[in-house]
């Protein structure tokens, strides 16, 4: 990360402790490593992210429903998924720092900075040449296709070392790279191991292998093994889907990076059940409505891009991501998947159990194949607030820090302020926010000078505040001030309730989808 963007990154981190967005978990002794809490505001900007999402799913899908499955499942589901087997990263230490790395990321490493380089070249060649042709260029270019030949003969050999376990061929191929570590410098590698990610824990009161479970690693199978019961119960159709928000556990390795990578997070996942066959157009149109749903929301379109799977994960014929131009780089958002049969393939022999869908117009039973979509709300968290965070010099040369959350998605949508505590002007208030709060979040605060206010506010992303003055108790008009052009206008008090509920809701970001 350049030191720039690792500043901007420090700087909303603290902020967000600061505000009571986020706090290390258990802090008082000294937290828990990868774990957060959500605090007041946090709590509220997650649940309006929750909100925009379910009511995409399962709202304006008729054909998706939604469940709430425990985190607790027998044992044989984590056989069956995959997961006691394959869910593993593979994890090296170097013996001078005492670091410890996934050997893979290492490599990926390797090739984002050789990525890098063609950028560079690219950027040079722009510059100097008027009808610059990008395509034309990184295909004749000879450093270029040099660049480009390296990464996918390094590309092939990872693919082939994960695909197949070869853990010496991972470590062949960080020592032929010259890999060093990032702190250090050294390259004393320890050997490649595989390392499974799920945390256990023991079921009952005698604390023997039989009573093993795990906490699950991904939100997924919960609907898959209610794939029927869904089915049978809702008379769904296919091609139809199954969405579920719930937490999910891994014990991850590197645990950096903030809510990036955390041991417990929560996932937003979507299960597309469709006809054999047809699950590539599927796969192509919720790729489609998934980038939609993001840009909707106004972050920016340049802060998205497709990243193709190279390596695919046991259960896939295709997939890939959607990547967010976070402090730190476009990284991983979201995961789009076709999962084929093989899940429900997997339990149905593991359970004994049929798990196939009866289809009335070909007549025929069949088992389902799948499209995933899977979301990481604490990367969603994360991208909103990240892309919010703005530190500005204003035109009178102060400045503000500023969080530009979209409307619908703020913790507060208003803070309703008396100009001062005197002269009725705290009840006016009161009596504002008393109609008010019944339809969008209100904030409330009379103590401090109003500028002081206001900056509070802009800090915490409230895109509108009501300041009550003796003007009000005349003619019942307020001032609105906007949070992002910091304009202010004087409305009336009746017109307020209208505005503000046009302003911040989700349905004004799902209509745009
Ligand atoms: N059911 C498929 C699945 O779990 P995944 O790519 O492993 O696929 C899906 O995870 C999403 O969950 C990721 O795109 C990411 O947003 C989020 N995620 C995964 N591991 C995470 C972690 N350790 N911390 C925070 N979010 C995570």
């Amino acid at each position: 990360m350049a030191n720039q963007e690792d500043n901007l990154f420090k700087n909303v981190i603290a902020h967000a402790k600061e505000y009571g967005f986020i706090f290390p978990s258990s802090e008082i002794y000294d937290g828990l490593s990868a774990v957060y809490d959500y605090g007041q505001n946090g709590a509220e900007l997650k649940n309006n992210i929750k909100e925009y999402w379910w009511k995409f799913m399962t709202m304006l899908h008729e054909n998706i429903v939604g469940i709430d499955a425990a985190i607790f499942m027998h044992p044989t589901t984590w056989k069956a998924s995959g997961h006691v087997d394959a869910f593993n990263d593979p994890m090296i230490d170097n013996k001078d720092s005492k670091k410890r790395y996934r050997a893979d990321q290492l490599v990926e490493g390797y090739i984002e900075k050789l990525e890098e380089k063609i950028e560079k070249e690219v950027e040079k060649a722009a510059k100097r040449f008027d009808n610059f042709d990008r395509t034309m260029f990184v295909s004749t270019n000879a450093r270029v296709l040099e660049y480009q030949r390296k990464i996918d003969d390094i590309n092939e050999k990872l693919k082939e070392a994960m695909g197949s376990g070869n853990m010496e061929a991972m470590k062949q191929l960080i020592i032929d790279l010259e890999i060093a570590d990032p702190i250090s410098g050294s390259r004393n590698w320890t050997d490649v191991r595989q390392f499974n990610l799920m945390f256990s824990t023991e079921m009952g009161s005698v604390a023997d292998d039989a009573n093993k479970i795990y906490l699950r690693p991904e939100t997924a199978q919960g609907i898959f093994v209610n794939f029927l019961n869904v089915q049978k119960t809702g008379r769904m159709k296919i091609p139809f889907g199954i969405a579920q928000i719930g937490k999910a556990f891994r014990n991850e390795i590197v645990a950096r990076q903030f809510i990036f990578r955390m041991r417990e997070f929560e996932q937003m996942e979507m299960q597309f059940f469709v006809k054999p066959g047809e699950e590539m157009q599927w796969y192509e149109s919720w790729k489609e409505k998934r980038m939609k749903w993001h840009k909707a929301l106004g972050l920016g379109d340049e802060n998205y891009r497709f990243h193709d799977h190279l390596n695919l994960a046991h259960y896939a014929n295709a997939a890939c991501d959607i990547q967010f131009n976070f402090p730190m780089g476009f990284r991983e958002l979201e995961g789009i998947h076709s999962r084929t049969d093989f899940d429900l393939k997997s339990h149905e022999k593991y359970s004994g159990k049929k798990l196939q869908y009866f289809d009335p117009e070909d007549n025929q039973n069949y088992i389902p194949y799948v499209v995933e979509t899977s979301i990481g709300l604490d990367r969603m968290f994360l991208a909103v607030l990240s892309s919010a965070y703005k530190e500005e010099k204003l035109p009178d040369g102060s400045e503000r820090v500023v969080l530009r959350i979209p409307a619908p998605l703020a913790p507060n949508k208003v803070a309703i302020l008396p100009l001062t505590k005197k002269d009725g002007l705290p009840e006016k208030a009161m009596e504002i926010m008393n109609e008010l709060k019944f339809h969008v979040r209100c904030f409330y605060e009379e103590k401090d000078a109003i500028g002081k206010r206001y900056r509070r506010q802009d800090a915490i992303g409230t895109p509108y505040c009501v300041t009550v003055d003796h003007q009000t108790l005349q003619d019942n008009t307020v001032t609105i001030r906007h949070r992002d052009t910091m304009e202010q206008e004087r409305v009336v008090i009746a017109s307020l309730k209208a505005t503000l509920i046009e302003a911040c809701s989700i349905n004004n970001i799902l209509k745009k989808i």
